[in-house]
This record gives structure tokens, C-alpha cells and sequence, in this order.
């Protein structure tokens, strides 16, 4: 397929930002831990949050579309059958590292696999945790996808320190910990996004600058019944465009701005971009608001390694935003961008190069 774009001198309209993948993948995933049906209302039509569709379907699930509400009727918690022996999670790394946690919690045997891509990302992370809670995991050179999954004994619950800021981690050993008699522990030191604790309505402890989750068979699994917002990450590349080009007015309704994702926000705000939110609402425990965003003089930024993650994903946008802002700006601490569906630090340095940015590049950032 060829698509020509063409230069404009400004960016001016409303537009509908897609709805957000993170949260819907989830409201798929988690709707078949409950028995009764979950409505999801503005469902998006991307190829991932589609892949969850199928993957629930193959572990017994029933899943009805009518235009963009999809309505999901699980098996419940204690019911997680496998009717293919093969999972296939397409390029999504929230789909298998998360079903991975619900397969080693059930006691579910299958394999999970992935396009190339998602067969090159690393899932030791998953698996040691996930092997000390009693799963035995097979997998290519003990690291990559396809992973084939089972558990012999009971499910044994841990006490986890992220070694990684990673929702994906994060909501793996929570939903296998979904499963335990006892409480399993995750503990997080930077917040990195919170969709899966605020779904399931998990216990968050604050405790000096960590803060423990918890998750047990004890809590409740609720059906899933939501809007999904609009993506903040889909909505970061219209930021950042209206803020650059002179001129520009852009309205974004229902944003998803739920704090540990909006970081990205409030760097270009930093940055001098004027982007106005209004008529906050909460919608399914996530916050949402209306975003203008009017072209502004940007200036040069540091970033804090405390906000990468939550900026994880438009970290690449934000790059694009400090080549047109005066003075020099530095990423640092980034280094998990090069664990995504590519090394995102490279692809950002080959594209910054073609347009003529001068930049340094560095292990963990530029
Ligand atoms: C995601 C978490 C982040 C993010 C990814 C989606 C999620 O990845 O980059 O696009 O839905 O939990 P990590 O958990 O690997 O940091």
C-alpha cells in the first residue's frame, strides 16, 4: 500500500481519538475471569485489542460485536479451560505477557506464541517470577516466545520487587497471584501504568516511596462493563503536531488522562505547549477530559527518570516535540524502549537523522 502525505501549514479541527488498546486488551482479558457478561462500549477495531477477542474465545469465552460494543461472556475464575493447545497473541506483548499470569494462576496448559516481533521481545521477566510461583515454562533459548506453559503443583504466592517498571510484569504475576489462597505482593517503587490494579479493584498500599498490590482468589472479579476512553498515546502525536505548527487548533474529546499514562502532557506543558483540559470526568475508575491544544514556542526539557514510564510510549512523539523546541533537551533512563516491538531508540535516531536533527545518542536515551 502507498499513502502520500502531504505538508500542511497547520492543524485545525476535532478529531476522535481511537480508543485506548491498553485498557480494552485488559476489559477482554479480565472479562473472562467472570461468569456474567461484560458490555465494552467503544471496543477499538486494531489488530491487538481484536487479538485478545480471539484468545479469550480459545480459553472458552463467548464473545458477541455489534458495531464497537463487544459483549463478553466468560467461564469465571474457576472454570479456564484451553480449547486450542496454541494461543496465538499476534505483535501483542499485553496479550501474552498477561494471559501468560492467568494461564500459571489457573493451571491451564497451552502454549502462547507471537508474530516475529513479539517472538524476539524478552520474557524472562515473566518467566522467573512466574516459575517461582510454581508454573513450569518452556521456552525458545529459555527466553523467548512461543512459551509453553503448565503447573504441576499448587500455586505458591510471592512477595515480587519490580526489577523493571513494566505494567505488563506488573499484571502478570497480579493475575496469576488472582488464583492464590494467600496474597501475592507486587512491589513497585515507580508507578507504571495502573489500568489492571484500578479494573479489578486490587488493593494499593502507599508505603514510603513504594507501594505494595496485592491480589488473591479472596477478590472479587467483577464483569467488565465500561467505555473505553480515547488513547493517550494516539492523542500525544496530535499534541505534539498542533503544538509545533503555527497556527494550529486541535480539539480532542474524551481523552483517557489517567495520571501514571499522561506524563507526555505535562512535559510539553513544561516545554511551554498550550494544552488546556477541560470537563474532567471519571468513567470506569479512569479519568477523562477534553484537550485543546493550540500551537505554543517550545523550549528544551529535562526529563526525570521517575516520568519515563509513564511517558514509555510516546517518548518517540515527545523526541519530534524537543527538535523544534530551543535548547538542547535530554532523555535519559529510557532504556526499556529498546525491549518494545523494536528497539524504539534506534528507530528514533534513524528518523531524527533523515530529518536533520542533531542529536547524541546514549545507552538509555539521547
Ligand atoms: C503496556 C505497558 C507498557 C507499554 C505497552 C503497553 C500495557 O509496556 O509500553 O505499550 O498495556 O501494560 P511495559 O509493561 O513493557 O513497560
Amino acid at each position: 500500500m502507498n499513502i502520500s502525505v502531504n505538508p500542511v501549514s497547520r492543524l485545525k479541527g476535532t478529531l476522535s481519538i481511537p480508543p485506548d488498546k491498553s485498557i480494552a486488551q485488559r476489559a477482554a482479558l479480565f472479562s473472562l475471569l467472570s461468569k456474567e457478561s461484560s458490555v465494552i462500549r467503544n471496543y477499538p477495531e486494531a489488530e491487538d485489542p481484536l487479538t485478545a477477542l480471539k484468545c479469550i474465545q480459545s480459553l472458552g469465552a463467548r464473545v458477541e460485536q455489534d458495531g464497537n460494543t463487544v459483549t463478553i461472556t466468560g467461564v469465571g475464575r474457576d472454570s479456564i479451560h484451553v480449547l486450542d493447545k496454541e494461543i496465538y497473541c499476534g505483535n501483542s506483548g499485553t496479550v501474552m505477557r498477561l494471559l501468560a499470569g492467568i494461564l500459571a494462576g489457573s493451571g491451564a496448559e497451552a502454549t502462547l506464541s507471537g508474530d516475529p516481533s513479539l517472538s524476539a521481545r524478552p520474557m524472562k521477566r515473566i518467566i522467573d517470577p512466574l516459575t517461582a510461583m510454581g508454573a513450569e515454562i518452556q521456552a525458545k533459548n529459555q527466553q523467548f516466545p512461543p512459551l509453553h506453559i503448565r503447573r504441576n503443583g499448587p500455586l505458591k504466592e510471592i512477595e515480587f520487587p519490580l526489577p523493571v517498571a513494566s505494567a505488563q510484569l506488573k499484571s502478570c504475576v497480579l493475575l496469576a497471584g488472582l488464583f492464590g489462597k494467600e496474597k501475592t505482593r507486587v512491589i513497585e517503587f515507580i508507578p507504571s501504568r495502573n489500568h489492571t490494579e484500578t479494573m479489578l479493584s486490587l488493593p494499593v498500599i502507599e508505603d514510603g516511596d513504594k507501594y505494595i498490590i496485592e491480589s488473591s482468589a479472596e477478590i472479587p472479579v467483577s464483569p467488565q462493563h465500561m467505555v473505553i476512553p480515547g488513547d493517550f498515546s494516539a492523542a500525544a502525536f496530535w499534541m505534539v503536531g498542533a503544538s509545533i505548527l503555527e497556527g494550529s487548533c486541535v480539539h480532542l474529546p474524551r481523552t483517557g488522562l489517567n495520571p501514571t499514562r499522561s506524563a507526555a502532557m505535562h512535559i510539553l506543558q513544561r516545554m511551554g505547549a498550550d494544552i488546556v483540559a477541560e470537563n474532567h470526568k471519571e468513567e470506569g475508575g479512569e479519568v477523562v477530559a477534553d484537550l485543546t491544544i493550540r500551537s505554543a514556542t517550545l523550549k528544551a526539557v529535562d526529563l526525570y527518570p521517575e516520568e519515563i514510564p509513564n511517558a514509555i510510549d510516546e517518548l518517540p512523539v515527545l523526541a519530534v516535540a524537543m527538535s523544534f523546541a530551543e535548547g538542547v533537551s535530554r532523555i535519559r533512563g529510557a532504556e526499556e524502549l529498546r525491549f518494545k516491538e523494536s528497539d524504539r531508540l534506534e528507530a528514533m535516531e534513524g528518523l531524527l537523522k533523515k530529518a536533520g536533527v542533531h542529536f547524541e545518542s546514549k545507552k538509555d536515551g539521547m
